[in-house]
């Protein structure tokens, strides 16, 4: 697809009727411990439209790293993929031998870490990682993709970005590290991004500003980014649709306003509903009680079945997958707003 289009494409607000970059189907990976096997990621599909943002959201130790890295095949023994398909463009990553993966990977999907030291050449200066980046798809003079590498630092909220662009990784913040790595998949303009909390540690200001930016530049770029987060406040401000994950599946899903503002999973209600912004000042959060089942040693059917005030005897079976509305699905015997409860 030509820019123009793209960018055409990424102003729709059409976007279920596109042509995803991503649409992943019934993914399973596990992880064979010596203790047994863990399903770290069950049936999960989504579908990410060029130009659209998605909030993939949980707890901790719900399966979103693991979904990330399963989609860019770095899943490592002992985790396997188990089953399910990752189609880039209609390609089955899945189905690509390790080079074509890392030719994809460096070229047309980025990953964000939670750590930018797996992103950053601990022995190259940024402006060199960060020029390299601009000239992978731009034909540009090195003055030119320098300028426009210092230009990109300063939308992430770094100061004297000409230091920067000069100064080793090692001689940066871990906040400013993590804004350059972010900087760094946004300047190789790929079709697929694929970010793992990496604001999570910075201070709220920065992260918004940075959020903001990396909005408007997706936007530009036609790029699909899936955001992880455990925030919800955060897929409120940035993502377009948002999948909620509890246990390896993912229990609700569909665009941003309507789950937020109807949401039909008991699990999503939960986590709305211990936001700050939903409590008093000087009350405890609500929190949801209980906690996530071991996914060692899983419970058959619902596996939020624990924790739900709706629960009756129907849950002991797996709830499937429901469209409830155009656009939202659901898994839940019992869908519906709180109060219609
Ligand atoms: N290398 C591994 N070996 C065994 N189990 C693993 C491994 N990596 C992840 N897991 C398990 O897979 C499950 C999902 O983990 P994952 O890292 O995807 O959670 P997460 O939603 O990203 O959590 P967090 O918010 O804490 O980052 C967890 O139960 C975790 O313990
Ligand atoms: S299926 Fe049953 S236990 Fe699970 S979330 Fe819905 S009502 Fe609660
Ligand atoms: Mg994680």
């Amino acid at each position: 697809m030509s820019l123009p289009e793209r960018n055409a494409a990424a102003m729709s607000t059409q976007a279920p009727t596109q042509t995803p970059t991503l649409e992943v189907r019934n993914l399973c990976t596990s992880f064979y411990t010596r203790a047994g096997v863990l399903p770290a990621v069950r049936d999960v599909s989504l579908r990410v439209a060029p130009g659209r943002i998605l909030g993939l959201v949980g707890e901790s130790g719900s399966g979103k790293s693991v979904t990330g890295f399963s989609i860019l095949g770095l899943v490592d023994a002992p985790g396997r993929i188990s089953g399910g398909q990752v189609l880039f463009k209609g390609r089955d990553l899945t189905q690509l031998s390790a080079a074509g993966l890392r030719e994809l990977q460096g070229n047309r999907i980025a990953m964000i870490f939670q750590d930018p030291m797996m992103t950053l050449n601990p022995v190259l200066r940024v402006d060199t990682q960060m020029i390299e980046a601009v000239r992978a798809h731009r034909t540009v003079s090195k003055r030119e993709a320098r300028a426009h590498a210092g230009r990109t630092l300063a939308l992430m909220g770094i100061p004297s970005p000409e230091e920067r662009l000069r100064a080793y990784p090692h001689q940066l913040s871990g906040g400013m590290r993590q804004r350059v790595a972010i900087a760094i998949a946004l300047l190789h303009a790929p079709d697929l991004i694929i970010a793992d909390e990496p604001t999570t540690a910075l201070d709220v200001t920065i992260q918004a500003q940075i959020l903001s930016e990396v909005q408007k530049l997706v936007r530009e770029q036609g790029t699909s980014l899936i955001w992880i987060t455990h925030d919800l406040s955060v897929v409120a401000g940035l993502a377009d649709d948002v999948a909620v994950m509890y246990a390896g599946r993912i229990v609700e899903q569909g665009s941003v306003a309507d789950v937020l503002d109807r949401p039909q999973h008991p699990y999503t209600q939960g986590l709305i509903d211990s936001l700050p912004s939903r409590n008093k000042r000087g009350q405890r959060l609500r929190q949801i009680p209980g906690m996530a089942p071991d996914l060692l040693s899983m419970p058959t059917g619902c596996a939020f079945a624990a924790r739900c005030s709706r629960a009756t005897s129907v849950c002991a079976q797996e709830p499937p997958e429901r469209e409830i509305a155009p656009g939202q699905t659901v898994r839940c015997f019992h869908p519906g707003a709180a109060d219609a409860q």
